[in-house]
Protein backbone atom coordinates (compact mmCIF):
# COMPACT_ATOMS: atom_id res chain seq x y z
CA UNK A 1 0.00 0.00 0.00
CA UNK A 2 1.54 3.18 1.31
CA UNK A 3 5.44 2.02 -0.33
CA UNK A 4 4.23 2.18 -3.97
CA UNK A 5 2.47 5.71 -3.12
CA UNK A 6 5.64 7.23 -2.29
CA UNK A 7 8.95 6.01 -3.97
CA UNK A 8 12.59 6.81 -2.70
CA UNK A 9 14.61 8.86 -5.63
CA UNK A 10 18.08 9.21 -4.78
CA UNK A 11 16.64 10.07 -1.03
CA UNK A 12 14.43 11.80 -2.06
CA UNK A 13 10.62 10.92 -2.46
CA UNK A 14 8.29 11.66 -5.18
CA UNK A 15 4.66 12.08 -5.15
CA UNK A 16 2.00 9.10 -6.72
CA UNK A 17 -0.28 11.97 -7.39
CA UNK A 18 2.39 13.30 -10.73
CA UNK A 19 3.59 16.78 -9.94
CA UNK A 20 3.35 20.78 -10.76
CA UNK A 21 4.55 21.49 -14.34
CA UNK A 22 6.14 24.53 -12.99
CA UNK A 23 6.93 26.91 -10.00
CA UNK A 24 4.20 29.25 -11.32
CA UNK A 25 1.83 26.08 -11.77
CA UNK A 26 2.19 25.69 -7.55
CA UNK A 27 2.08 29.29 -7.08
CA UNK A 28 -1.19 29.11 -8.98
CA UNK A 29 -2.84 26.22 -7.04
CA UNK A 30 -2.17 27.48 -3.86
CA UNK A 31 -3.42 31.19 -4.75
CA UNK A 32 -6.27 29.33 -6.40
CA UNK A 33 -7.37 27.75 -3.26
CA UNK A 34 -6.58 30.91 -1.09
CA UNK A 35 -8.16 33.03 -2.77
CA UNK A 36 -11.98 31.93 -2.60
CA UNK A 37 -15.40 32.94 -0.76
CA UNK A 38 -13.05 33.61 1.99
CA UNK A 39 -11.78 37.08 0.47
CA UNK A 40 -14.89 38.24 -1.72
CA UNK A 41 -17.71 36.88 1.02
CA UNK A 42 -16.29 35.63 4.40
CA UNK A 43 -13.69 38.81 4.71
CA UNK A 44 -16.11 41.57 4.45
CA UNK A 45 -19.10 40.05 6.73
CA UNK A 46 -16.70 38.91 9.63
CA UNK A 47 -14.91 42.33 9.42
CA UNK A 48 -18.42 43.81 9.47
CA UNK A 49 -19.89 42.13 12.27
CA UNK A 50 -16.64 42.74 14.48
CA UNK A 51 -16.61 46.64 14.15
CA UNK A 52 -13.94 46.74 10.77
CA UNK A 53 -10.92 48.29 11.96
CA UNK A 54 -9.16 47.14 15.13
CA UNK A 55 -10.94 43.47 13.81
CA UNK A 56 -9.08 44.28 10.22
CA UNK A 57 -5.52 45.15 12.44
CA UNK A 58 -5.75 42.21 14.22
CA UNK A 59 -6.55 40.05 11.01
CA UNK A 60 -3.42 41.42 9.06
CA UNK A 61 -1.02 41.11 12.30
CA UNK A 62 -2.77 37.20 12.25
CA UNK A 63 -2.21 37.10 8.26
CA UNK A 64 1.63 37.74 8.59
CA UNK A 65 2.57 36.28 12.01
CA UNK A 66 1.05 33.54 12.38
CA UNK A 67 -0.40 32.87 8.58
CA UNK A 68 2.86 32.68 6.55
CA UNK A 69 5.01 30.74 8.90
CA UNK A 70 2.57 28.07 9.54
CA UNK A 71 1.93 28.44 5.43
CA UNK A 72 6.05 27.76 5.07
CA UNK A 73 5.75 24.87 7.95
CA UNK A 74 2.48 23.23 6.06
CA UNK A 75 4.30 23.22 2.54
CA UNK A 76 7.82 21.90 3.54
CA UNK A 77 6.35 19.07 5.49
CA UNK A 78 4.10 18.08 2.53
CA UNK A 79 7.09 18.52 0.07
CA UNK A 80 9.61 16.04 2.40
CA UNK A 81 6.96 13.54 2.94
CA UNK A 82 5.37 13.66 -0.28
CA UNK A 83 2.10 12.06 0.78
CA UNK A 84 -1.68 12.78 1.60
CA UNK A 85 -1.55 14.80 4.89
CA UNK A 86 -2.20 11.38 6.62
CA UNK A 87 0.86 9.27 5.86
CA UNK A 88 2.57 12.45 5.63
CA UNK A 89 2.28 13.40 9.43
CA UNK A 90 3.31 9.88 10.32
CA UNK A 91 6.14 9.35 8.18
CA UNK A 92 7.58 12.57 9.12
CA UNK A 93 6.27 11.37 12.61
CA UNK A 94 8.67 8.43 12.76
CA UNK A 95 11.47 9.57 10.71
CA UNK A 96 12.15 12.87 13.16
CA UNK A 97 12.23 10.21 15.86
CA UNK A 98 9.16 11.14 17.04
CA UNK A 99 5.66 8.77 16.82
CA UNK A 100 3.46 7.77 14.03
CA UNK A 101 0.39 9.32 16.10
CA UNK A 102 1.58 12.76 14.72
CA UNK A 103 -1.03 11.44 11.59
CA UNK A 104 -3.68 12.81 13.28
CA UNK A 105 -2.82 15.78 12.67
CA UNK A 106 -3.62 14.78 8.91
CA UNK A 107 -6.94 13.24 10.01
CA UNK A 108 -8.46 16.28 11.52
CA UNK A 109 -7.29 18.18 8.18
CA UNK A 110 -9.64 15.80 6.16
CA UNK A 111 -12.25 15.84 8.74
CA UNK A 112 -12.18 19.86 8.81
CA UNK A 113 -11.91 19.86 4.51
CA UNK A 114 -15.36 17.67 4.23
CA UNK A 115 -16.78 20.13 7.14
CA UNK A 116 -16.24 23.45 5.63
CA UNK A 117 -16.61 22.34 2.30
CA UNK A 118 -20.39 21.04 3.11
CA UNK A 119 -21.02 24.96 3.71
CA UNK A 120 -18.86 26.21 1.26
CA UNK A 121 -20.28 24.57 -1.47
CA UNK A 122 -23.74 25.80 -0.16
CA UNK A 123 -22.31 29.56 -0.35
CA UNK A 124 -20.59 28.94 -3.42
CA UNK A 125 -24.00 27.66 -4.81
CA UNK A 126 -25.51 31.29 -4.07
CA UNK A 127 -22.86 33.10 -7.19
CA UNK A 128 -24.17 30.21 -9.14
CA UNK A 129 -27.56 31.60 -9.04
CA UNK A 130 -26.24 34.98 -9.23
CA UNK A 131 -25.09 34.39 -12.53
CA UNK A 132 -28.13 33.32 -13.95
CA UNK A 133 -29.62 36.24 -12.38
CA UNK A 134 -27.20 39.01 -13.86
CA UNK A 135 -27.57 37.66 -17.22
CA UNK A 136 -31.25 37.82 -16.65
CA UNK A 137 -30.69 41.32 -16.07
CA UNK A 138 -31.62 41.49 -12.46
CA UNK A 139 -30.03 43.76 -11.08
CA UNK A 140 -29.92 46.65 -13.90
CA UNK A 141 -30.54 49.52 -12.02
CA UNK A 142 -31.92 47.67 -8.93
CA UNK A 143 -32.31 49.56 -5.48
CA UNK A 144 -31.07 48.25 -2.53
CA UNK A 145 -34.62 47.29 -1.58
CA UNK A 146 -34.75 45.24 -5.11
CA UNK A 147 -31.44 43.48 -4.44
CA UNK A 148 -32.65 42.28 -0.98
CA UNK A 149 -35.98 40.99 -2.37
CA UNK A 150 -33.87 38.64 -4.82
CA UNK A 151 -31.45 37.55 -2.31
CA UNK A 152 -34.06 36.73 0.16
CA UNK A 153 -36.60 35.31 -2.27
CA UNK A 154 -33.74 32.87 -2.85
CA UNK A 155 -31.97 31.81 0.07
CA UNK A 156 -35.82 31.24 1.81
CA UNK A 157 -36.30 28.42 -0.95
CA UNK A 158 -34.22 25.37 0.29
CA UNK A 159 -35.18 23.98 -2.75
CA UNK A 160 -33.38 26.94 -5.12
CA UNK A 161 -30.56 26.62 -2.52
CA UNK A 162 -30.40 22.84 -2.51
CA UNK A 163 -30.31 22.78 -6.41
CA UNK A 164 -27.40 25.13 -6.64
CA UNK A 165 -25.59 23.16 -3.55
CA UNK A 166 -25.98 20.41 -5.60
CA UNK A 167 -24.70 21.53 -8.63
CA UNK A 168 -21.24 23.36 -7.75
CA UNK A 169 -20.53 19.76 -5.51
CA UNK A 170 -20.82 18.06 -9.32
CA UNK A 171 -18.48 20.74 -10.47
CA UNK A 172 -16.24 20.47 -7.84
CA UNK A 173 -16.15 16.35 -8.09
CA UNK A 174 -15.55 16.48 -11.68
CA UNK A 175 -12.32 18.29 -11.76
CA UNK A 176 -11.30 16.16 -8.50
CA UNK A 177 -11.67 13.44 -10.29
CA UNK A 178 -9.72 13.91 -13.27
CA UNK A 179 -6.33 14.74 -11.37
CA UNK A 180 -4.08 17.63 -9.97
CA UNK A 181 -2.70 18.90 -13.42
CA UNK A 182 -5.36 18.85 -16.13
CA UNK A 183 -7.98 22.10 -15.80
CA UNK A 184 -6.91 23.28 -12.63
CA UNK A 185 -3.62 25.33 -13.47
CA UNK A 186 -5.35 26.80 -16.85
CA UNK A 187 -8.34 28.10 -14.82
CA UNK A 188 -6.23 29.23 -12.26
CA UNK A 189 -4.27 31.38 -14.44
CA UNK A 190 -7.27 33.29 -15.93
CA UNK A 191 -9.05 33.61 -13.30
CA UNK A 192 -7.07 35.10 -10.66
CA UNK A 193 -5.90 37.97 -12.80
CA UNK A 194 -9.06 38.79 -14.23
CA UNK A 195 -10.59 38.62 -10.85
CA UNK A 196 -8.12 41.14 -9.51
CA UNK A 197 -9.03 43.28 -12.69
CA UNK A 198 -12.29 43.24 -11.47
CA UNK A 199 -12.13 44.39 -8.42
CA UNK A 200 -9.75 47.27 -9.32
CA UNK A 201 -12.72 48.13 -11.66
CA UNK A 202 -15.39 47.91 -8.56
CA UNK A 203 -12.88 50.06 -6.34
CA UNK A 204 -13.34 53.09 -9.00
CA UNK A 205 -16.88 52.88 -9.06
CA UNK A 206 -16.80 52.72 -5.02
CA UNK A 207 -14.21 55.65 -4.94
CA UNK A 208 -16.76 57.82 -7.06
CA UNK A 209 -20.34 56.72 -6.54
CA UNK A 210 -19.72 55.28 -2.87
CA UNK A 211 -19.55 56.94 0.58
CA UNK A 212 -15.77 56.04 0.54
CA UNK A 213 -14.55 57.79 3.20
CA UNK A 214 -16.33 56.13 5.36
CA UNK A 215 -15.71 53.35 4.15
CA UNK A 216 -12.31 53.85 4.38
CA UNK A 217 -12.42 54.94 8.05
CA UNK A 218 -14.76 51.84 8.79
CA UNK A 219 -12.27 49.95 7.77
CA UNK A 220 -8.99 50.97 8.76
CA UNK A 221 -9.79 53.18 12.05
CA UNK A 222 -9.28 51.11 14.49
CA UNK A 223 -11.47 51.23 17.52
CA UNK A 224 -9.88 48.43 20.15
CA UNK A 225 -12.63 49.51 22.69
CA UNK A 226 -15.47 47.15 20.22
CA UNK A 227 -12.33 44.59 20.06
CA UNK A 228 -13.53 41.30 22.15
CA UNK A 229 -11.79 38.21 22.34
CA UNK A 230 -14.25 36.62 20.37
CA UNK A 231 -13.32 39.25 17.90
CA UNK A 232 -9.63 38.19 18.04
CA UNK A 233 -10.58 34.83 17.58
CA UNK A 234 -12.83 35.21 14.86
CA UNK A 235 -9.92 37.59 13.17
CA UNK A 236 -7.21 34.66 13.92
CA UNK A 237 -9.80 32.11 12.15
CA UNK A 238 -10.21 34.68 9.20
CA UNK A 239 -6.56 34.25 8.70
CA UNK A 240 -6.25 30.14 8.47
CA UNK A 241 -9.47 30.29 6.38
CA UNK A 242 -8.57 32.78 4.03
CA UNK A 243 -4.95 31.24 3.57
CA UNK A 244 -6.23 27.68 3.08
CA UNK A 245 -3.63 26.98 6.32
CA UNK A 246 -4.17 24.09 9.31
CA UNK A 247 -6.17 21.49 7.15
CA UNK A 248 -3.65 20.13 5.46
CA UNK A 249 -4.84 21.27 1.85
CA UNK A 250 -1.59 23.34 1.24
CA UNK A 251 0.22 20.28 3.02
CA UNK A 252 -1.06 18.07 -0.27
CA UNK A 253 -0.17 20.99 -2.65
CA UNK A 254 3.19 21.02 -1.24
CA UNK A 255 3.23 16.74 -1.64
CA UNK A 256 3.32 17.81 -5.40
CA UNK A 257 6.09 20.64 -5.43
CA UNK A 258 9.36 19.87 -7.36
CA UNK A 259 12.71 19.98 -5.28
CA UNK A 260 14.21 23.63 -6.58
CA UNK A 261 11.51 25.63 -5.70
CA UNK A 262 11.49 28.16 -3.17
CA UNK A 263 8.77 27.92 -0.57
CA UNK A 264 9.65 31.16 1.39
CA UNK A 265 9.45 32.84 -2.28
CA UNK A 266 5.68 31.17 -2.94
CA UNK A 267 4.04 31.84 0.10
CA UNK A 268 4.96 35.37 -0.06
CA UNK A 269 3.52 35.60 -3.35
CA UNK A 270 0.16 33.36 -2.18
CA UNK A 271 -0.12 35.63 1.21
CA UNK A 272 0.20 39.14 -0.56
CA UNK A 273 -2.12 38.02 -3.50
CA UNK A 274 -4.55 36.66 -1.05
CA UNK A 275 -4.42 39.81 1.04
CA UNK A 276 -4.71 42.34 -1.12
CA UNK A 277 -8.13 40.91 -2.84
CA UNK A 278 -9.67 40.71 0.83
CA UNK A 279 -8.68 44.19 1.44
CA UNK A 280 -9.88 45.24 -2.29
CA UNK A 281 -13.37 43.51 -1.73
CA UNK A 282 -13.95 45.68 1.93
CA UNK A 283 -13.08 48.62 0.16
CA UNK A 284 -15.54 48.07 -2.62
CA UNK A 285 -18.33 46.86 -0.41
CA UNK A 286 -18.03 49.37 2.80
CA UNK A 287 -18.84 52.49 0.82
CA UNK A 288 -21.46 50.89 -0.83
CA UNK A 289 -23.09 49.80 2.64
CA UNK A 290 -22.70 53.15 3.60
CA UNK A 291 -24.16 55.06 0.96
CA UNK A 292 -27.02 52.69 0.48
CA UNK A 293 -27.72 52.90 4.33
CA UNK A 294 -27.22 49.13 4.89
CA UNK A 295 -25.87 47.55 7.70
CA UNK A 296 -22.11 46.25 7.88
CA UNK A 297 -22.81 43.46 10.68
CA UNK A 298 -25.88 41.95 8.09
CA UNK A 299 -24.23 38.42 8.35
CA UNK A 300 -23.45 36.08 5.65
CA UNK A 301 -25.58 37.67 2.79
CA UNK A 302 -23.94 41.01 3.08
CA UNK A 303 -21.85 40.94 -0.38
CA UNK A 304 -24.83 39.52 -2.07
CA UNK A 305 -26.88 42.50 -1.29
CA UNK A 306 -24.09 45.40 -1.98
CA UNK A 307 -22.23 44.25 -4.98
CA UNK A 308 -24.99 43.72 -7.37
CA UNK A 309 -25.93 46.64 -7.00
CA UNK A 310 -22.77 48.29 -8.17
CA UNK A 311 -22.80 46.46 -10.93
CA UNK A 312 -26.25 47.12 -12.04
CA UNK A 313 -25.35 50.49 -11.77
CA UNK A 314 -22.32 50.55 -14.13
CA UNK A 315 -22.75 50.72 -17.72
CA UNK A 316 -23.15 46.97 -19.46
CA UNK A 317 -24.02 46.30 -15.82
CA UNK A 318 -25.38 43.11 -16.38
CA UNK A 319 -22.22 41.61 -18.22
CA UNK A 320 -19.95 43.18 -15.56
CA UNK A 321 -22.07 41.18 -13.01
CA UNK A 322 -22.36 37.91 -15.00
CA UNK A 323 -18.98 38.27 -15.43
CA UNK A 324 -18.21 39.00 -11.57
CA UNK A 325 -20.02 35.97 -10.44
CA UNK A 326 -18.32 34.08 -13.19
CA UNK A 327 -15.09 34.68 -11.75
CA UNK A 328 -16.30 34.17 -8.33
CA UNK A 329 -17.73 31.02 -8.50
CA UNK A 330 -14.10 29.78 -9.95
CA UNK A 331 -12.44 31.49 -7.29
CA UNK A 332 -14.90 29.30 -5.43
CA UNK A 333 -14.05 26.02 -7.14
CA UNK A 334 -10.53 26.54 -6.91
CA UNK A 335 -10.72 26.41 -3.32
CA UNK A 336 -13.38 23.80 -2.88
CA UNK A 337 -10.50 21.31 -5.08
CA UNK A 338 -7.94 22.24 -2.18
CA UNK A 339 -10.97 21.51 0.41
CA UNK A 340 -11.55 17.88 -0.87
CA UNK A 341 -7.42 16.57 -1.74
CA UNK A 342 -6.96 15.92 1.38
CA UNK A 343 -10.21 13.59 1.96
CA UNK A 344 -9.48 12.48 -1.62
CA UNK A 345 -5.71 11.66 -1.84
CA UNK A 346 -5.94 9.92 1.78
CA UNK A 347 -9.17 7.58 0.33
CA UNK A 348 -6.88 6.88 -2.87
CA UNK A 349 -3.66 6.01 -0.95
CA UNK A 350 -5.42 3.90 1.92
CA UNK A 351 -8.12 1.96 0.65
CA UNK A 352 -7.10 1.78 -3.03
CA UNK A 353 -9.74 3.37 -4.71
CA UNK A 354 -9.13 5.40 -7.76
CA UNK A 355 -9.35 8.98 -8.26
CA UNK A 356 -12.69 9.12 -9.22
CA UNK A 357 -14.29 6.83 -6.99
CA UNK A 358 -13.34 8.54 -4.29
CA UNK A 359 -13.81 12.14 -5.35
CA UNK A 360 -17.45 10.31 -5.54
CA UNK A 361 -17.61 8.72 -2.09
CA UNK A 362 -16.67 12.17 -0.56
CA UNK A 363 -18.56 14.28 -2.51
CA UNK A 364 -21.45 12.32 -1.50
CA UNK A 365 -20.46 12.41 1.93
CA UNK A 366 -19.70 16.79 1.60
CA UNK A 367 -23.02 17.17 -0.36
CA UNK A 368 -25.44 15.09 2.70
CA UNK A 369 -23.58 17.13 5.18
CA UNK A 370 -24.10 20.10 3.03
CA UNK A 371 -27.82 19.86 3.64
CA UNK A 372 -27.57 21.34 7.23
CA UNK A 373 -26.38 24.25 5.95
CA UNK A 374 -28.82 24.86 3.05
CA UNK A 375 -31.57 24.63 5.72
CA UNK A 376 -29.73 27.08 7.69
CA UNK A 377 -31.33 29.67 5.70
CA UNK A 378 -34.51 28.91 5.51
CA UNK A 379 -36.52 25.97 7.13
CA UNK A 380 -34.23 25.59 9.89
CA UNK A 381 -32.91 29.28 10.43
CA UNK A 382 -34.47 29.32 13.77
CA UNK A 383 -33.12 26.37 15.17
CA UNK A 384 -30.05 27.75 16.75
CA UNK A 385 -27.94 26.56 19.53
CA UNK A 386 -24.25 27.43 20.61
CA UNK A 387 -23.36 29.61 18.13
CA UNK A 388 -26.36 30.01 15.91
CA UNK A 389 -27.25 27.90 13.38
CA UNK A 390 -26.02 24.79 11.88
CA UNK A 391 -24.15 26.69 9.45
CA UNK A 392 -22.79 29.41 12.27
CA UNK A 393 -21.53 26.17 14.40
CA UNK A 394 -20.05 24.42 11.65
CA UNK A 395 -18.23 27.75 9.97
CA UNK A 396 -17.58 28.28 14.02
CA UNK A 397 -15.73 25.03 15.10
CA UNK A 398 -13.78 24.68 11.25
CA UNK A 399 -12.55 28.09 11.05
CA UNK A 400 -12.00 29.20 14.67
CA UNK A 401 -11.09 25.76 16.64
CA UNK A 402 -10.28 23.43 14.18
CA UNK A 403 -7.81 24.95 11.35
CA UNK A 404 -5.91 27.37 14.67
CA UNK A 405 -5.58 23.65 16.25
CA UNK A 406 -3.92 22.30 13.25
CA UNK A 407 -1.78 25.33 12.63
CA UNK A 408 -0.69 25.20 16.10
CA UNK A 409 -0.01 21.65 15.26
CA UNK A 410 1.56 22.44 12.52
CA UNK A 411 4.29 24.77 13.62
CA UNK A 412 5.23 22.89 16.79
CA UNK A 413 5.65 20.35 14.89
CA UNK A 414 8.07 22.02 12.10
CA UNK A 415 9.33 24.28 14.82
CA UNK A 416 9.80 21.87 17.57
CA UNK A 417 10.05 17.97 16.32
CA UNK A 418 11.85 18.37 13.32
CA UNK A 419 15.57 18.99 13.45
CA UNK A 420 16.79 22.05 12.06
CA UNK A 421 18.67 20.76 9.26
CA UNK A 422 15.40 19.55 7.70
CA UNK A 423 13.79 22.49 8.04
CA UNK A 424 17.00 24.67 6.80
CA UNK A 425 17.17 21.72 4.09
CA UNK A 426 13.47 22.33 2.97
CA UNK A 427 13.73 26.36 2.91
CA UNK A 428 17.19 26.44 1.38
CA UNK A 429 19.79 27.13 4.07
CA UNK A 430 20.06 28.47 7.53
CA UNK A 431 20.18 32.30 6.32
CA UNK A 432 18.33 35.46 8.44
CA UNK A 433 14.91 34.57 6.75
CA UNK A 434 15.43 30.98 7.77
CA UNK A 435 16.10 31.99 11.92
CA UNK A 436 13.11 34.63 11.60
CA UNK A 437 10.99 31.91 10.37
CA UNK A 438 12.04 29.40 13.05
CA UNK A 439 11.66 32.10 15.61
CA UNK A 440 7.76 32.78 14.43
CA UNK A 441 7.12 28.95 14.30
CA UNK A 442 8.49 28.39 17.79
CA UNK A 443 7.54 30.76 19.81
CA UNK A 444 4.95 33.55 18.06
CA UNK A 445 2.53 31.16 16.22
CA UNK A 446 2.32 28.37 18.64
CA UNK A 447 1.94 31.00 21.75
CA UNK A 448 -0.11 33.01 19.86
CA UNK A 449 -2.92 30.66 18.66
CA UNK A 450 -2.88 29.04 22.23
CA UNK A 451 -3.67 32.80 24.43
CA UNK A 452 -6.12 33.59 21.68
CA UNK A 453 -7.85 29.69 21.75
CA UNK A 454 -8.13 30.16 25.40
CA UNK A 455 -8.95 33.57 25.89
CA UNK A 456 -12.02 33.39 23.99
CA UNK A 457 -13.25 30.44 25.83
CA UNK A 458 -12.14 32.07 29.20
CA UNK A 459 -9.71 29.70 30.74
CA UNK A 460 -7.41 32.57 31.08
CA UNK A 461 -7.94 34.99 33.54
CA UNK A 462 -7.33 39.06 32.61
CA UNK A 463 -4.69 40.17 34.02
CA UNK A 464 -5.99 44.22 34.67
N1 LIG B 1 -9.09 29.85 1.46
C1 LIG B 1 -10.34 29.54 0.88
C2 LIG B 1 -11.14 30.83 0.72
O1 LIG B 1 -10.71 31.85 1.16
C3 LIG B 1 -11.11 28.52 1.68
C4 LIG B 1 -10.32 27.31 2.03
C5 LIG B 1 -10.03 26.99 3.36
C6 LIG B 1 -9.82 26.50 1.03
C7 LIG B 1 -9.26 25.91 3.69
C8 LIG B 1 -9.04 25.39 1.33
C9 LIG B 1 -8.76 25.10 2.66
O2 LIG B 1 -12.18 30.83 0.19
Amino acid sequence: MLSNTAVADGGKRKSLHGHWSSKMAFILAVTGSAVGLGNVWKFPYVAGENGGGAFVLVYLACVILIGLPVMMSEILLGRRGRRNPVATMALLGEEEGSSRQWRWLGVLGVVAGILILSYYSVIAGWTLYYIVQSAGGAFQNATAADVGAVFDNFVGSWQAVLLCHTLFMALTVFVVARGVERGLEQAVRFMVPALLTLMVVLLGYAITSGSFAEGLAFMFTPDFSKLTWDSVLAAMGQAFFTLSIGMGAIMAYGAYLPEETSITGASGAVVTADTSIAILAGLVIFPLVFANGLNPGEGPGLVFQTLPLALGQMPAGAFFSTLFFVLLSFAAWTSALGLMEPAVAWLVEHHERTRAQAAVIIGGLIWFLGIGSVLSFNALSDFTFLNGTIFDNVDFLTSNVMLPLGGLIIAVFAGWIMCRNSSADELGGAGSLYKLWRVLTRYVAPVGILFVLLKAVGLLPDLS
